[in-house]
């Protein structure tokens, strides 16, 4: 269809299930398991419902925020996702473009396993755009200081520590394509034999203390982690890496629902003294505005980015960030918030939130 045609991210995801390879297809879409995980990411915002202040003056609304520090135009950033050249040749160099194009940009978390070069992505990156770096550790130590070197180099400003992939998760359909009886080669196979499981809080500590950039733990699924995570200066990323790794885990949405009380508990303010970032089933500016609501500092998108860059390359990423900006803006104006720092738990229901 003409991008043109395009409403909402959810039809990147349909398009996408028509044009790619299976082997792309199912690399991309699949979770671990029973995908329980997959889609109570998203299901869960189902279940938290908005309560909107009437009798506000919406003339004006801004979609506007902080983020480390830096003034955004969106609370929302593009997720580390692997080998984006599979659904579209131009790969991270799409996404990258597509995240800077048009009238405002959205940070782009570039992932270790990148099908175009560190050096590639970064060197197409616009002055006024912001790259940052998901590290894999790998078991060679030096080899994930050298690229923690090299994306601090390299202009990234910020670093993301993924610990919910100690070792790949059970994704079926990645590994057996329906119609088969025998098993072939998924994609995922192969790709993570170099990962340290035995990384542990001493080891992402050490490697915080060789970079200046900003850390985050990447996958963080319980308050007792997240809580760790604060004392030892380190930035959050509640996911459970999009229902890839653990089947059965609690929701992003619900950890968060979790997290921020305990922070704040303990005298750490989200947005203040650390972000607190959250992914997994963002799908609809509705969802962005209740994860706000909740506390959560910024919003990663993942398989809309590589959707959308596989239907349309850069214009694609371009239209998705344009829809989900639009959605948040004209969502703002219906629930009565005219900034995005007016937003709190007053705003959302979350009584039915968990799973009955
Ligand atoms: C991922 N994700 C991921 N995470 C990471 O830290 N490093 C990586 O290389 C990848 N690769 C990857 C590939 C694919 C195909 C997917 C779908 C996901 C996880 C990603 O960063 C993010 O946590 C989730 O994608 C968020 O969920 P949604 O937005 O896809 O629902």
């Amino acid at each position: 269809p003409d991008i043109d045609d395009i409403k909402t991210v959810f039809d990147f995801e349909y398009i996408c299930s028509k044009i790619l390879p299976k082997k792309t297809w199912y690399y991309y879409s699949s979770g671990a398991e029973d995908e329980f995980s997959l889609r109570e990411n998203h299901n869960v915002y189902h279940r938290v419902q908005f309560r909107p202040k009437v009798l506000v003056d919406v003339s004006e609304v801004s979609t506007e925020c902080e983020i480390l520090g830096e003034k955004r135009a969106v609370p929302f950033f593009v997720c580390a996702t692997a080998l984006a050249a599979l659904g579209n040749e131009a790969g991270e160099i799409g996404i990258a473009e597509g995240c800077a194009k048009g009238d405002f940009t959205i940070p782009q978390m570039i992932s270790t396993l990148s099908s175009k070069s560190l050096g590639e992505i970064t060197s197409s990156k616009k002055n006024n755009q912001d790259q940052w770096f998901q590290l894999y550790v790998n078991t060679d130590r030096k080899r994930a200081l050298d690229l923690v070197k090299e994306a601090e180099h390299s202009g990234c400003s910020a670093l993301f520590i993924t610990v919910d992939a100690p070792s790949l998760g059970n994704r079926e359909k990645d590994v057996k394509l329906p119609g088969k009886s025998k098993k072939v080669n998924g994609v995922s196979k192969g790709l993570s034999t170099f990962i340290d499981p035995s990384l542990d809080w001493e080891d992402v500590k050490y490697i915080k203390s060789q970079t200046k950039l900003p850390v985050f733990i990447k996958g963080i699924q319980r308050k007792e982690d997240a809580l760790t995570a604060a004392k030892d200066g380190f930035n959050i990323l509640l996911s459970n890496h999009g229902g890839r790794q653990l089947d059965h885990t609690v929701p992003p949405l619900q950890t968060l629902s979790e997290v921020v009380p305990l922070l704040k508990e303990n005298g750490f303010k989200p947005g203040k003294d650390l972000e607190v970032f959250i992914d997994g089933g963002v799908r609809r500016g509705n969802d962005i505005l209740k994860a706000l609501a909740l506390g959560a500092t910024g919003v990663g998108l993942g398989r809309p980015i590589l959707y959308s860059n596989s239907a349309y390359g850069a214009d694609g990423v371009q239209k998705c960030k344009e829809i989900l900006r639009d959605e948040l803006a004209m969502n703002m104006r219906l629930l009565g918030v005219t900034k995005l720092d007016q937003l709190n738990e007053s705003f959302v229901d979350v009584e039915g939130m968990k799973m009955k």
